[in-house]
């Protein structure tokens, strides 16, 4: 078991009507002026961003609104973003929608104190150690950015998706009222189980199989969301199931379930460059790369893949044929993609058949121009990246 460090700092304020708390707590983290940053146009819809402004103004909070962030946010608009910030002498940034509101604003968030460009955080030239503070009212369970380290940015000069971590851009608070999802398209909600169920999963197959509370959890937490997809997807309003994945989102990321292990993240790695060069939504690339990945590492730790067939996916455990059964749990996890609509292999994810040059290139950025291995289940170099998008060619 690794030792570990456990730090989930944000206010969680959860259930129906809790948006009404935004402007108390914005104050509370000391916002004054606020960037209230959002998406294409759903909150406009549902009518949750007026609603919002409406609050903000009642308490006396001044408001600025940018708009526009797309799904794999891009670099151009936090550019904007951080300028429109200095210029307003904003002291706070208010994300109202899902993971891509949510970096774009980390990013933002980095980049307004920062006197260089903000893509240096993201290639690592610079290491940010304040940033201006952030709330969220989330909108998809999908990202868990509302509660995680995290952010993930698309620099549209070459197609570059790249995510970094810092503790000083976590959320102050994050507001999750399950209603709210209520309006999602399915392809949205299963998408984002589907990525729910990934950040679990990345680090449940890990070579440090000894925290047992740690993978039960995780168990726990996989069940329940493929439990909770299906009655969503036919009762798009029900209450119950729509709050276990809301909540699942942000368990699933605020590392409750990688305490005392090492995470994998390969799958992600191998998703993002599909997701930086088709634009494709970032959970059902999971799904076109995560059976592909599977099955090439199984062997270096085959009775995790057992276990996660039998209490994941209800798979008999056949005890004579450990390789046999770990190979029927990977195979229901597909069935599970297929049943909700995600993609099992690239193809599925595109609509065509991906070439080999394109190959060759996600190969070469995914392994950082041929110098950087990734995962730990399995340490993958830039053959075995490149051996697994074939394998998922489909
Ligand atoms: O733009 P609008 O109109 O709001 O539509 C969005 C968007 O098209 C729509 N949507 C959101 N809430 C809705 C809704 N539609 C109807 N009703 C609602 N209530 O859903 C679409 C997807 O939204 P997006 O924010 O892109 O989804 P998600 O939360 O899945 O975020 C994806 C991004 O997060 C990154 C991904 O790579 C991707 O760029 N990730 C961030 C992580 C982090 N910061 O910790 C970790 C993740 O692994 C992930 O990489
Ligand atoms: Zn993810």
């Amino acid at each position: 078991m690794k030792d570990f460090v456990y730090y989930a700092p944000t206010e969680v304020v959860f259930g129906e009507q809790s948006e009404d708390k935004v402007a108390g707590l914005v104050k509370k983290y000391g916002g004054h002026k606020v960037l209230v940053h959002y998406g294409g146009g759903s909150v406009k819809k549902s009518g949750l961003l007026d609603k919002v402004c409406n609050l903000l103004k009642e308490e006396g909070v001044e408001a600025v609104l940018l708009g526009g962030v797309v799904p794999n946010p891009r670099l151009s608009l936090v550019h904007q973003g951080i300028e429109l910030c200095r210029k307003e002498g904003v002291d706070f940034i208010l994300a109202v929608g899902g993971g891509s509101v949510i970096d774009s604003s980390k990013a933002i968030a980095y980049g307004v104190p920062y006197e260089g460009d903000v893509w240096d955080v993201y290639l690592r030239k610079y290491n940010p150690e304040t940033a201006l503070p952030i709330g969220c009212v989330l909108t998809i369970p999908a990202a868990g950015s509302e509660m995680s380290d995290s952010s993930v940015i698309t620099n549209e000069e070459g197609w570059v998706k790249l995510g970094y971590s810092n503790n000083v851009c976590r959320a102050k608070f994050a507001i999750m009222n399950p209603c709210r999802t209520y309006t999602l398209p399915a392809y949205q909600t299963a998408a984002g189980v589907t990525d729910i169920m990934m950040h679990t999963m990345e680090r449940y197959f890990t070579q440090d199989d000894d925290m047992d509370l740690t993978t039960e959890l995780a168990e726990a937490l996989l069940r329940t969301m493929k439990e909770s997809v299906f009655a969503v997807l036919k009762d798009p309003c029900n209450y119950r199931h729509r709050a276990q994945i809301m909540w699942g989102g942000s368990l699933a990321h605020n590392d409750l379930t990688g305490c005392g292990v090492t995470g994998d993240w390969a799958t992600h790695q191998l998703g993002h460059e599909l997701s930086g060069m088709f634009d494709a939504t970032h959970g059902a690339s999971l799904a076109a790369m995560w059976p592909s990945w599977a099955r090439y590492v199984y062997k270096s730790n085959v009775s995790r893949f057992v276990r996660f067939a039998v209490n994941v996916m209800d798979v008999p455990n056949d005890f004579t044929d450990p390789e046999g059964t770990a190979l029927k749990g990977i195979e229901a996890m597909e069935r599970f993609y297929c049943r909700i609509g995600m993609p099992i292999n690239i193809k599925g994810l595109i609509g065509r058949e991906v070439t080999d040059e394109e190959i060759k290139e996600m190969t070469r950025k995914c392994s950082r121009d041929y110098t950087t291995a990734q995962g730990a289940f399995q340490t993958l170099e830039a053959s075995d990246i490149e051996a697994i998008y074939r394998m998922a060619k489909g």
